[in-house]
């Protein structure tokens, strides 16, 4: 906290060394390797990455689910990869309720049957 309310007194090294950390707690915290982390600089960045990890395995069979009214670097990057790999697009509405809580069974609702994964609970992305 403190080297954060002090960012330039920061190093380079700082965040190699912070980011060794950061992935053997998260590996003790929810499981798996340290290797399995990836510390990324910036949510749109590793938003952007993810899409690029997942794209080769998407084509013109499958479909993508994205919020209305999500933040432009979770829609942006799978509307490219829509378009490039043929897959459909699909924009899960604001719930009248305007709760999002529930939207991952919300969007199995509307697409029941089509959903391979639905996740519920916090995630980490
Ligand atoms: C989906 C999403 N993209 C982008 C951002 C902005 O963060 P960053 O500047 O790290 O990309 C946020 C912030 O909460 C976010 O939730």
């Amino acid at each position: 906290m403190k080297s954060k309310s002090h960012p330039w007194e920061r190093t380079p090294q700082d965040f190699f060394t912070d980011a060794e950390t950061i992935r053997r707690s998260a590996a003790s915290i929810f499981g798996g390797e340290p290797d399995g982390y990836a510390i990324i600089p910036s949510v749109s960045y590793g938003l952007s990455t993810a899409a690029r990890a997942v794209e080769p395995m998407l084509g013109k069979d499958d479909s993508i689910l994205i919020l209305e009214e999500g933040f432009p670097s979770n829609v942006l990057p799978w509307m490219r990869v829509a378009k490039e790999r043929g897959a459909k697009l699909i924009t899960i509405p604001v719930p009248g309720d305007g709760n999002w809580t529930n939207a991952p069974s919300a969007a199995y609702r509307f697409f029941p049957g089509f959903c391979n994964i639905v996740q519920q609970g916090p995630s980490l992305v």
